[in-house]
């Protein structure tokens, strides 16, 4: 009998963009079909998976190629040559995978992909697949890369300042940054402005956002692509969705016992985590800096200083103390949920910014570059959670201006407003995924639709 229904069961395949940030809401999106009976292989490039945190052995995992199995990105000469040749390699192994697990009767009836894998939707179409388009930033940068795509919006946006349908007025400084600077790195713009050239066709597109947190640019957006739907925050259960108990996708894959033992000794709301992502990658001055807020500033501090960065660091830096703590990397969501953490500093990447505002945790925005200059203004003045620490005409966030943003965030009835509002946002992240709640809604809608098939 239950083999019969596991025979019967939808099959869906995830296929993540290969970068940290892109893989961890997709991870909890699997976590979140196999609990609805949903059969889910997960399917990763061979580069990622080698270089990246172990994946838990009970996920079904796959594997196809992007041409660059040693070291992805950083194999290839360069942005445009990768995305060349992972778009076509990337198509042939998809292609190849999808009739190999046909052939072993595991045929698939779904995949859902990172939006940045746009070419995934014609390998889907060919084999009469349903494709999910998995947006894994938020609706507003969305909304503004569709009209660039459009030829809505022209780029570069240098002086003028842009208002579209249920965004705020946007400075320069707010835009993603490749709008303003489309010289840099124009193979990397035209990659992630592709998301939007058939997403049209796409029989579903998903996204990790929630309805109650960007109202007026979903509701915009659902008319222009009907088939949008909210699904975040993509947290891990133990946070947000008690009915799903077991964690192991998410936090144990980067399990550091020493910083929650660090923090369990410290008082509550006294310690600033500060934390730049996976990927943005700062100069020896701003690093500088930082330290030296850090250092002078009264509270206590947890900084995730990956293996990359660390050379940066001032020679004489103290990397563990009563005061502060210093390390390569942290089970994220675990230290915003303990109650030692008074505030975060953040470069806004999409996945931290959403994971502090559903564990109510303010920040000070410190944005580097893409899309964290459009989180951080929302960071401030759409959430009302957080402080843009002000740059210098270099660039640099000052030492002075990091410790007052800092001081102001844990001490100031302005940072104990913040904090509400933080607490505010959690209070809804959590109904949302609650049971009845609107990415609840719109999760058991996508997955009735995979078990009709
Ligand atoms: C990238 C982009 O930079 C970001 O702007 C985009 O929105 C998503 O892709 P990244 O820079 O890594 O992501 O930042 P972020 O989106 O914040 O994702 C980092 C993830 O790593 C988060 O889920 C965070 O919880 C996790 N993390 C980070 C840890 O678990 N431990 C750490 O020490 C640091």
């Amino acid at each position: 009998m239950e083999s019969e229904s596991v025979a019967k069961a939808a099959h869906c395949l995830l296929l993540p963009f290969p970068c940290q940030g892109h893989v961890n809401p997709m991870l909890q999106l699997l976590k979140r079909l196999e609990h609805e009976g949903v059969r889910v292989t997960l399917v990763l490039h061979r580069f990622f998976s080698k270089k990246f945190h172990k994946i838990p052995t009970s996920i079904a995992t796959e594997y196809i190629s992007d041409g660059f199995d040693n070291g992805g990105f950083e194999e290839a000469e360069s942005y445009k040559i990768y995305f060349q040749r992972s778009r076509q390699v990337g198509t042939q192994t998809l292609g190849e995978l999808i009739e190999k697990l046909y052939r072993s009767g595991n045929s698939v009836d779904c995949i859902v992909y990172d939006s940045h894998l746009s070419w995934v939707l014609d390998v889907a179409k060919r084999f009469g697949i349903l494709g999910a388009s998995f947006l894994t930033q938020n609706l507003a940068v969305d909304s503004i890369y569709y009209h660039v795509k459009k030829g809505k919006l022209q780029i570069p946006l240098l002086e003028q300042s842009v208002l579209l349908p249920g965004l705020p007025l946007l400075a320069p400084k707010d835009v993603p940054s490749f709008l303003c600077d489309n010289e840099s790195y124009p193979a990397m713009l035209d990659y992630i402005l592709d998301q939007f050239s058939n997403i049209e066709d796409a029989d579903w597109v998903l996204c990790n956002s929630f309805y109650e947190l960007e109202t007026d640019v979903a509701e915009w957006f659902t008319k222009i692509l009907p088939k949008l739907r909210t699904i975040g925050p993509t947290i891990p259960s133990m946070f947000l969705d008690k009915r799903l108990e077991d964690d192991d996708y998410g936090c144990a894959l980067l399990k550091s016992e020493e910083c929650i033992k660090w923090l369990d000794e410290r008082k509550k709301g006294s310690v600033c985590y500060i934390s730049f992502g996976s990927m943005a990658t700062l100069n020896e001055e701003q690093m500088g800096e930082i330290a030296c807020a850090l250092r002078d500033s009264d509270c206590c501090f947890l900084w995730v200083v990956r293996t990359t960065e660390e050379c940066k660091l001032p020679k004489d830096f103290v990397k563990k103390s009563e005061k502060g703590l210093i390390v390569t990397w942290c089970p994220q969501l675990q230290v915003l949920a303990h109650e030692a953490v008074g505030c975060f500093v953040t470069h806004c990447g999409w996945n931290s910014t959403i994971e502090a505002l559903s564990l109510g945790v303010p920040m000070v925005a410190m944005p580097q570059w893409t899309d964290q200059t459009t989180n951080a203004k929302y960071i401030t003045d759409v959430l009302k959670m957080g402080l843009r620490a002000p740059a210098d005409e270099k660039g640099i966030v000052r030492r002075e201006s990091l410790k007052n943003c800092i001081k102001e965030m844990m001490e100031t009835e302005n940072g104990k407003e913040m904090k509400k509002n933080a607490l505010n946002w959690k209070t809804l992240a959590t109904k949302a995924v609650d049971e009845g709640g609107s990415s609840d809604r719109n999760i058991t809608e996508f997955v009735s639709t995979l078990l009709d098939i």
